[in-house]
């Protein structure tokens, strides 16, 4: 897969600019978010591997494509990730699942792990974790590291909107583990926010603020 994926499909693009709008209600906005998150799982996974088994047609037996190798990984980074999640979760139900959950030290300004539980065997598994915004791309980074030091070995990131900073600073860190996003907006602000983006994630989806 390329390092960067930027996905235009149509459908993807106006359902985005609907979650961007401020006046989007918090439902609409997590049935937005899930439905974009499946037309994005559906480009992250075309490559995955098939092998053939043989089955019955009402009329005969035939040799059909199903998916091979291991049960893929979705592994959400809280508290944002999880409004990615289930829409992924509906496309392919039967990966396993994990969360990491981190907070930034005030003093030293560093991601640091709160909690974490991924699925066993993360070696040769693809491994997706879901967070929708990449902006200063710091805790996206940390999570990625603690999901290598746990094994994951085949990793993709999957995000609704980045910011070049965010880009640049996963693509410096983890140049092996692909970026696939619905955009990249121009910059973020003075306070680490995306824009023009979507203001903040996690409130929009859970009615926090
Ligand atoms: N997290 C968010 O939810 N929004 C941003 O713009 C940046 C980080």
């Amino acid at each position: 897969m390329d390092a960067l994926t930027v996905v235009d499909h149509p459908l993807v693009q106006h359902k985005l600019t609907l979650m961007r709008k401020s006046e989007t209600s918090t439902a609409e906005f997590r049935r937005l978010l899930r439905e974009i998150s499946q037309l994005m799982a559906y480009e992250i996974t075309r490559e995955l591997p098939m092998k053939t088994r043989r089955i019955e047609t009402p009329l005969q037996p035939m040799d059909a494509p199903c998916l091979d190798g291991k049960k893929l990984a979705l592994v959400s980074i809280l508290r944002a990730g999880n409004g990615m999640l289930d829409g992924v979760l509906e496309l392919v139900p039967s990966a396993r699942v994990g969360f990491v959950g981190l907070y930034r030290d005030e003093a030293t300004l560093m991601p640091v792990e709160y909690y974490f539980k991924v699925p066993q065997e993360l070696s040769g598994r693809l491994t997706i974790a879901v967070d929708p915004m990449l902006a200063t791309g710091n805790s996206s980074v940390a999570a990625i590291d603690f999901l290598k030091k746990a094994g994951a070995s085949d990793l993709r990131f999957m995000c609704l909107l980045a910011a070049p900073e965010g880009v640049a600073r996963m693509q410096e860190a983890h140049p092996d583990v692909p970026i696939v996003t619905a955009a990249i907006d121009e910059k973020l602000n003075e306070k680490g926010y995306i824009v023009p983006g979507l203001g903040d994630a996690g409130d929009r989806m859970f009615g926090t603020k």
